[in-house]
């Protein structure tokens, strides 16, 4: 079940190397965001403003002429990035609250069309600083309307979509129905989006399922709608690397928090690619999320219709289990909140020990079995207890909460770098971790997926990097042997091989005396 092969598959040298890519087109802002605005009282409109940022991934996006030959009944509003200067945001603007549309996509030659009421808003730029300029939306015209934002976010792709919104699973797809036809409903635009945040990994064969989202005409062969939802949908897979735990978090839950928590419960989840052992896992968070029952979408044969989607988790960015503040309205410090509030966890910070206290600090052994384990927990434990902490060796488990009221109940935790670390998020404030980092270069996948999420999530962080004399490798090797001299020689070797060692053949004999510094300095940690 807890696969820990797959948690540092993302930080394999290449992937590394995309991330860094990655990080880079963040600071580029990459997002496309387009708009579309049909209007029911309009005759033929030209194209306006239609520009598409580019970005380093345009493959979602079918909708690909900008040329002068788009005469149609319909408006593409795309306030973009570096291309829209300030002043054509404003007259876009303007053009809205007057009423009246200046139209022409060179903007040279304007052709003034009276009569054109645009009661909708504008998305100007990137999602981090997109502004709606707020009109006069009013509900009736609402429904005759769609809405369409596309994103490149981070490690994600989404969509959030506003119209007659019809879901059909058996074929994986997602239709946009207008009532008139234009051009993009007459060409059966369309475009495919796999509904998981983690870019880098979505070419994986049977990763995630792969959706069409189509602009269509009504017509007779679209079907009916057999259930009409009144609630907004996000629709999400479950497949990837969702068995494992880090993955799950990173992934999954922690953007799908951001997704979700500003609809207040009030929304109903699709899940893709389903998987009920991890539903019913993580069943208490989801229920914190959506009050509705969740809809395994999939290969069914009938039409749930919605007025309003989210296709894709939005919030993912380039760091491992993290929300990014300035996207989003979140931080981690209010994900982690939320987390102690649905399982009731009662500690929210750690204890401050004083000197003379009696109450011992708790300190939590985090135990892995088949591969990185402690072969002398015992030793670690007695170690500990002689410097006055109350001991708790543990290893997670399906059962999430349970193991979340156990850590939260402790002031430090130690554990080799795993998937099982990611119950840091149950930890209260200001509590300690101190990650054991294995032989062989895991320190770059130890900073990115614990160190740095710790600290944002206010949790002190600890490291202790083994030597090889502390790790299992040394009896099966030769001290010779390139496995001991070089890891970055394996490395090389591609990151199949670098796993099959350093992660799965690995145990850790913690040398106690070379380890006692760092409780003790954890312990100082806890009395400031
Ligand atoms: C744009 O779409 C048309 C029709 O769908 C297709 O024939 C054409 O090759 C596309 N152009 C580009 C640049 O992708
Ligand atoms: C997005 O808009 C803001 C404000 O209008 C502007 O400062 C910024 O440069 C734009 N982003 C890009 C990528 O052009
Ligand atoms: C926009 O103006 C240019 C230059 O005057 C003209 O050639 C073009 O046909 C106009 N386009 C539209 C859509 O009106
Ligand atoms: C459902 O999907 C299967 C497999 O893709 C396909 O053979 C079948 O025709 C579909 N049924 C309907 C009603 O669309
Ligand atoms: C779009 O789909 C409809 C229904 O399948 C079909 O009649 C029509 O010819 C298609 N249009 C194009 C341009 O492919
Ligand atoms: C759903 O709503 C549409 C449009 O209002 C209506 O035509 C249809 O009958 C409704 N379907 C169901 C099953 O309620
Ligand atoms: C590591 O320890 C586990 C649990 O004791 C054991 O099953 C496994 O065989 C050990 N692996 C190695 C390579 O020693």
């Amino acid at each position: 079940m807890m696969n820990d092969n797959l948690l540092t598959r993302s930080f394999s040298k290449h992937e590394r190397k995309k991330l860094g890519y990655g990080a880079l087109a963040a600071c580029l802002l990459i997002t496309l965001s387009f708009f579309i605005v049909f209007n029911p009282y309009l005759g033929p409109l030209p194209l306006l403003n239609f520009m598409l940022s580019t970005g380093d991934d345009q493959k979602l996006f079918a909708v690909n002429d900008t040329s002068s030959s788009l005469q149609m009944d319909k408006e593409i509003i795309t306030i973009n990035d570096a291309s829209s200067s300030q002043e054509a945001v404003a007259r876009d603007a303007e053009m809205v609250r007057n009423e009246k549309k200046l139209i022409n996509d060179t903007g040279s030659s304007r052709q003034t069309i009276n009569e054109i009421v645009i009661k909708d808003s504008l998305i100007v730029n990137d999602t981090s600083s997109s502004q709606q300029i707020a009109t006069d939306a009013d509900a009736a015209t609402m429904n005759e309307k769609i809405e369409l934002r596309c994103n490149i976010m981070g490690r994600s792709e989404f969509c959030e979509i506003k119209g007659d919104i019809r879901i059909y699973g058996n074929s994986s797809t997602a239709f946009i129905v207008s009532s008139e036809t234009d051009i993009l409903t007459a060409e059966n635009t369309s475009w495919s989006i796999r509904p998981y945040a983690r870019k880098e990994a979505l070419g994986e064969k049977d990763f995630a399922r792969k959706w069409s989202v189509k602009l269509v005409t009504d017509r007779p062969d679209i079907p009916r709608c057999t259930r009409n939802h009144s609630v907004p949908a996000i629709l999400f897979s479950v497949g990837g690397y969702s068995g494992n735990f880090f993955h799950a978090f990173t992934d999954i839950i922690v953007p799908l928090y951001s997704t979700a928590q500003p609809f207040n419960r009030e929304v109903q989840f699709l899940i893709t690619n389903r998987k009920s052992s991890w539903i019913a896992k993580f069943k208490t968070l989801l229920e914190a999320l959506s009050r509705y029952e969740i809809i395994d979408i999939d290969d069914r044969h009938d039409m749930h219709c919605f007025q309003s989607l989210t296709i894709g988790l939005k919030g993912r960015n380039n760091k491992e289990l993290s929300i990014d503040s300035s996207t989003s309205p979140y931080s981690m410090k209010d994900f982690t909140q939320f987390l102690r509030r649905w399982y009731s966890l009662k500690k929210i910070t750690a204890a401050k020990i004083r000197d003379g206290d009696k109450r011992k600090p708790r300190l939590l052994i985090i135990s892995r079995k088949r591969s990185r384990a402690f072969t002398n927990v015992g030793e670690i434990a007695e170690l500990a207890e002689s410097l006055s902490y109350q001991v708790i060796v543990a290893e997670p488990g399906p059962d999430v909460s349970g193991f979340a009221k156990i850590i939260n109940s402790c002031d430090v935790v130690m554990g080799v770098h795993g998937a099982g670390l990611t119950n840091i998020v149950f930890l209260p404030e200001n509590a300690i971790l101190i990650q054991v980092v294995p032989f062989g270069r895991v320190e770059w996948a130890s900073r990115v997926s614990f160190e740095d999420p710790a600290k944002d999530m206010n949790i002190r962080y600890l490291d202790y990097k083994i030597k090889v004399e502390e790790s299992t490798l040394i009896q099966q090797y030769p001290a010779d042997h390139v496995v001991l001299r070089d890891p970055s020689v394996i490395g090389k070797q591609g990151w199949l091989a670098f796993r099959s060692i350093y992660l799965d053949k690995q145990n850790v004999t913690l040398d106690v005396n070379r380890f006692r510094p760092t409780l003790v300095k954890a312990l100082e940690l806890l009395h400031q």
